[in-house]
């Protein structure tokens, strides 16, 4: 077996048999539409061909890399913790560009060869695959797949932001609401998290670990890198017999998304997203029972009496005198939700204006009874986006 590196998108011809993320593939064409790197591991004799505008050519064996410093193989063990001993929670800690997200699909894919369930909770904000940045998205996979992002989410939360900063408790009781309502008792769930390992003081992952409860955590980390927080992580929970804690290696460091990459991969999210967003809605506030923003609900007066939700106090909070602000409102990226279930995101939209009692915006649905707001500016007419 030899493993091969290319980066997506691309689509590929596979004369042979490969193995991508513990997928298998024979005889096969692949499009892979991420901007992600891809590990291939072939048999020598597998021939990979790739197609660039017109032209075809064999993918050969980059040198620049050990063959222990990329592909899966590096994980084996890992594979080999969570199979044999029956893990069923498991969260995953690392800075960016560990390969947290990656190891997150090739688990996945691994337990469903073994006809187990992955549920996986993908708790970046900032680089998510399962839902927009500022979201958190959860799916139980039911299909191997080399791209997350390909998967539609079965349980989308909001948070409004794409760092965690100021949004810790709200992140940990979202993961911990969508762990609960996605959750049935045949599952092995998988916890993805966002990169932000500094700030060992405080970090919320101790206070995550301590919420979701996991039997196993995975610590990704470059073989040279120290990361304070491991150690906090280790002198708070080794003690516990039912935890198991594994060093991930991460893959070789030259393998690592440029910010560029970052702006581009929230920018396909986003202007995928913008395509869906069909509807032109025009809603009197007297209709929406609750609008978030930043951590907070306000509930509209009329509402409270009567359909009080479960768990928010009402909250007279300066949001009032935001949304009298043009330039606030305008081009806004929101969440909409359903009072059935208020943290439970089914469309998007972008906020127009906010005038004389009613909201204008664009979405993709066009009945809902919660606005979210968010911290991030959609333009329709331009690549220039945010933030
Ligand atoms: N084992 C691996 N072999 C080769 N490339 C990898 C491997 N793991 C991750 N990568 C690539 O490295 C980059 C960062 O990985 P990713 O999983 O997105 O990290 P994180 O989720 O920690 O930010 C991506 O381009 C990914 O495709
Ligand atoms: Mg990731």
């Amino acid at each position: 077996m030899e493993t091969i590196l290319v980066k997506g998108p691309i689509f590929m011809k596979v004369r042979g048999e490969c193995e991508i993320l513990g997928v298998k593939f024979k005889n096969t064409f692949i499009v892979y539409k991420n901007n992600k790197y891809l590990p291939i591991e072939k048999s020598t004799d597998a021939i990979i061909t790739l197609k660039k505008g017109k032209n075809y050519f064999n993918l050969e064996k980059n040198s620049k890399y050990g063959q222990d410093q990329i592909g899966t193989n590096i994980w084996e063990d890992i594979i080999e913790c969570i199979l044999n001993s029956n893990r069923k929670r498991i969260i995953i800690i690392g800075p960016s560009d560990t390969g947290k997200s990656t190891l997150t699909l090739f688990i996945a894919n691994k337990l469903l060869n073994k006809r187990l369930s992955p549920l996986i909770i993908d708790s970046d904000i900032g680089q998510g695959e399962l839902s927009p940045p500022t979201c958190i998205g959860s799916t139980i996979l039911s299909k191997q797949t080399i791209d997350l992002a390909s998967v539609n989410p079965h349980y989308v939360s909001f948070i409004g932001d794409i760092q965690p900063v100021g949004y810790e408790s709200r992140i940990i009781n979202c993961i911990k609401n969508s762990y609960d309502k996605l959750h049935k008792n045949n599952n092995i769930t998988i916890v993805n998290t966002d990169g932000f390992v500094n700030n060992n003081e405080n970090n919320y992952k101790i206070d995550l670990i301590k919420k979701i409860d996991p039997d196993c955590i995975i610590c990704m980390r470059e073989n040279d890198q120290t990361i304070d927080l491991f150690d906090s992580i280790r002198e708070e929970f080794s003690g516990n017999l039912n935890i198991k804690i594994i060093q991930g290696q991460a893959p070789h460091k030259e393998i690592r998304k440029t910010s560029y990459d970052r702006r581009v991969k929230r920018l396909i999210k986003y202007s995928n997203l913008l395509k869906t967003f069909t509807k032109k809605v025009f809603i009197s506030k007297h209709k929406i029972i609750a609008i978030y923003y930043q951590n907070s609900f306000l509930l509209s007066k009329r509402n409270t009496e009567t359909e009080k939700i479960n768990g928010i106090e009402p909250e007279d909070t300066i949001f009032k005198d935001l949304l009298n602000d043009r330039d606030f409102v305008r081009n806004r990226f929101v969440g909409l939700s359903l009072k059935e279930d208020y943290e439970k995101i089914i469309g998007f939209g972008i906020l127009k204006e906010f005038n004389k009692g009613f909201f204008l915006m664009q979405s993709s649905i066009n009945r809902f009874d919660n606005i979210f707001l968010s911290d991030i500016k959609l333009y329709n007419n331009s690549t220039r986006l945010f933030k």
